[in-house]
């Protein structure tokens, strides 16, 4: 089978042959469809955050996929071959990027009906830190919320994928982007859509129960656009958002990091909202497996409005 390898940090990946994996028990083996860009990818190769986040060389990169079951490992039930699925492969040994890919039952889901590979591809990561940051790392209820939400990033992989969860909720939803991609939010269904690139863009803007930074930054910022008790959720805690957490207990403002916990049950209630239609990916780009580097790059850009997703053939 076909893989994209990395041989270092910072190197380039090469398209080589290697012999398919045997699923262990637990495991399922996929016949891998598409895979997405996420950009925990590119940043784990150029070693951006060692040494918490290491790569093993040689190192085949991606946590993202959907595809076919090929073969069942020992003991697993609940799967059968062809049937078309989708996870976060858990840990951080990465993988995804291969034609044949072992994934633990305990992170993969079938794909809802009407879903195609790309968009399988393209949900779990992002889906998964949208829902944990907003169910979980803000106490956000999933029905009949009353809160207003701000979603800073809201066009990028994890922030349209929050709008709609937010939506989804009944919470009235605020998402921030730059002018082109307003349109693309206020389709997603945000109530109100902020252009960050406007000098007057905070004008008379009210305070939100809770925000959800999927861009990083300032978090004495983001503060200032919370309730007194509101809830704050950083994508990309720096040290200052770590610090903050410890004063929790002395503020009514909470502040929390995302970490995402890969699992089958939250990619389930994902699916769930995409078959009940309150719920779509958007792709930002496609890209072939020897494009990987380019498509990379257009992560790494920090302007992917939607997913980018690499096509491993095989229909849709
Ligand atoms: N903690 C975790 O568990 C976890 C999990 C997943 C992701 N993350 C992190 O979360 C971050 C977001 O991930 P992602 O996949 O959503 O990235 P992404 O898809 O690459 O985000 C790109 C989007 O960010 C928008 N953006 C850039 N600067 C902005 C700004 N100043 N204000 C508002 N929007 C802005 C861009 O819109 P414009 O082009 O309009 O500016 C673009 O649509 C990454 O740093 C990722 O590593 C963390």
């Amino acid at each position: 089978m076909r893989a994209i390898v990395f041989h270092g940090y910072g190197q380039q990946p090469r398209l080589v042959e290697r012999p398919a994996p045997t699923p262990a028990r637990g495991q399922v083996l996929v016949r891998v469809r598409a895979t997405s860009v996420n950009p925990i990818d590119w940043k784990q190769v150029k070693g951006v955050y060692r040494p918490l986040l290491t790569a093993r060389f040689p190192f085949v990169s991606g946590y993202d996929l959907a595809g076919e079951v090929e073969a069942l490992g020992p003991g697993v039930t609940g799967f059968t071959k062809g049937q078309r699925v989708h996870t976060r492969l858990s840990g951080q040994g990465g993988g995804a990027n291969a034609e044949l890919v072992c994934a633990g039952v305990d992170v993969l889901t079938p794909m809802p009906d009407g879903m195609d590979f790309e968009q399988a591809a393209g949900l779990p990561l992002a889906g998964m830190t949208a829902l944990q940051g907003l169910r979980d790392d803000c106490g956000l209820p999933m029905q009949g919320a009353r809160e207003r939400v701000l979603v800073i990033g809201a066009s990028g992989g994890v922030g349209h994928l929050a709008v709609q969860v937010a939506k989804a909720a009944a919470a009235h939803v605020t998402g921030v982007c730059s002018a082109r991609n307003v349109g693309l939010v206020r389709g997603l269904g945000a109530d109100a859509v902020i252009d960050y690139t406007r000098p007057d863009a905070w004008q008379g803007v009210e305070p939100f129960d809770v925000v959800l930074d999927c861009v990083g930054g300032s978090h004495a910022g983001a503060l200032k656009r919370l309730t007194r008790d509101g809830r704050f959720a950083s994508c990309v805690p720096g040290p200052a958002v770590i610090a903050r957490r410890v004063v929790n207990v002395l503020s009514k403002q909470q502040v929390a990091a995302v970490m995402l916990k890969a699992n089958a049950t939250d990619l389930g209630v994902l699916d769930a909202l995409f078959a009940q239609k309150k719920l779509t990916v958007v792709i930002d780009s496609r890209f072939s497996p020897e494009q990987l580097g380019e498509a990379f790059a257009r992560s790494e850009s920090g302007r992917a409005a939607g997913k980018i997703v690499i096509t491993w053939g095989g229909g849709a």
